[in-house]
């Protein structure tokens, strides 16, 4: 009433009592992708490790194949319908890398597709440069040379592309990210990527500690990364570095879930110890096919004692940090967008107390209702 008195606009939406919160901010995906890994996921079931699938030339590398084999338009359809599941679960922003191209054209393509999706669907994007996720095919048991290749060729290409893109102008950053991983890129290589990509201009990333703890979380802090992510594996000496930093830590606990693990991130011990913490899908096609923050904060609930506010704070603000956006998003204060939610719920809890069904009743961007789509409503 107080507010109804004071101001007045064209465009009032009753919330009927419930809940209105801000929109979700999913700072990890990789959701522009070819084909899918159904073939991958049963193997899982029966016993085959994700390491063991990948150096055997399946996992991220069967998901590279499919992506070059790809054109523009099917990759900028199919990620479009991935876009959709995650609007309908409340995500209005969202990070995308590339890393399924791994030769400079293909990466491109990923690139092209981001920018197409960001100019026609309601979720803004936010695009992240991820040549070094694997090592390919026509490099095997050469990673040097393709780090070679990163490092003067492909991250020169990009930042050109970027400068080129309409991201700039639209306020929006580049990040560069890295698998710092066993079979993956060493600490040395992803330090020497990132270092290169820092000069170029661009934000950097790292997929740290996901399964080994090679010293990287401590590297990507000292080159001021935005964020690390995944974190299973973090030291206590890494926690305090991360404490201590700008940097914020991305927890992708839907990666655990969906291999079935019974260990996840220690989010208690990072939130306790004075991290800033945020939470992703890391929707992809291997590691966790999920388009839901919803499902990615009922998780943390239950395996990583995070409470329910704390989640909450994990998917907006904080992850609006992770990408450098959150001086326009991820809460709703004088000055920002207009990204909200309205719940079907009238307590922010039962986002994550109930799961599995749709906490997320209607979705609003900058001011206007973007989802249930106009012809499904009342
Ligand atoms: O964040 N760890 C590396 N990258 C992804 C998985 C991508 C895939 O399996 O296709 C991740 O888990
Ligand atoms: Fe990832």
């Amino acid at each position: 009433d107080e507010v109804l008195s004071q101001f007045s606009s064209a465009n009032v939406i009753d919330a009927g009592g419930r809940a209105v919160c801000p929109s979700f901010v999913d700072p990890h995906t990789h959701i522009v992708f070819g084909g899918n890994r159904l073939a991958e996921f049963e193997q899982k079931i029966k016993g085959a490790d994700y390491l063991e699938i990948l150096a055997a030339g399946g996992g991220i590398i069967s998901t590279v194949r499919q992506t070059r084999e790809a054109d523009l338009a099917e990759l900028i359809d199919e990620s479009r319908g991935r876009l959709d599941k995650m609007l309908a679960c409340g995500t209005t922003w969202c990070e995308v890398k590339t890393g399924y191209g791994l030769d400079t054209e293909t990466e491109i393509k990923m690139l092209e597709a981001i920018a197409a999706l960001d100019r026609d669907h309601s979720v803004e994007l936010v695009p992240t440069f991820l040549g070094a996720h694997a090592v390919p095919p026509e490099f095997r048991e050469h990673t040097p040379d393709y780090v070679d290749l990163i490092c003067s060729e492909m991250l020169p290409a990009v930042w050109n592309w970027y400068r080129n893109s309409h991201f700039p102008s639209a306020g929006k950053l580049i990040f560069c990210d890295v698998f710092a991983e066993k079979n993956a890129f060493d600490t040395g290589q992803s330090e020497r990527i990132l270092d290169t990509a820092r000069q170029l201009g661009f934000r950097l990333k790292a997929h740290v500690d996901e399964f080994t703890n090679i010293g990287a979380s401590r590297m990507a802090i000292g080159l001021n990364a935005a964020s690390i992510d995944h974190l299973d594996q973090i030291s206590e000496g890494e926690i305090a570095l991360l404490a201590a930093s700008e940097t914020i830590g991305v927890i992708t606990p839907t990666v655990n879930f969906n291999f079935g693990s019974s260990t996840f991130a220690n989010a208690r011990d990072l939130i306790d110890a004075g991290c800033a913490i945020a939470l992703s899908t890391d929707y992809n096609p291997g590691s966790a096919p999920c388009p839901s923050q919803p499902m990615a904060m009922a998780i943390a609930c239950r395996y990583q004692r995070m409470l329910p506010a704390e989640c909450l704070n994990a998917t907006t603000i904080n992850a609006a940090s992770a990408i450098g956006v959150v001086g326009v998003t991820g809460s709703i204060e004088v000055g920002k967008r207009a990204d909200l939610l309205i719940l079907n719920a009238t307590d922010h809890r039962e986002i994550m107390y109930e799961f599995g069904g749709g906490p997320v009743g209607t979705v609003i961007s900058a001011g206007e209702q973007v989802w249930p789509p106009a012809a499904d409503r009342p």
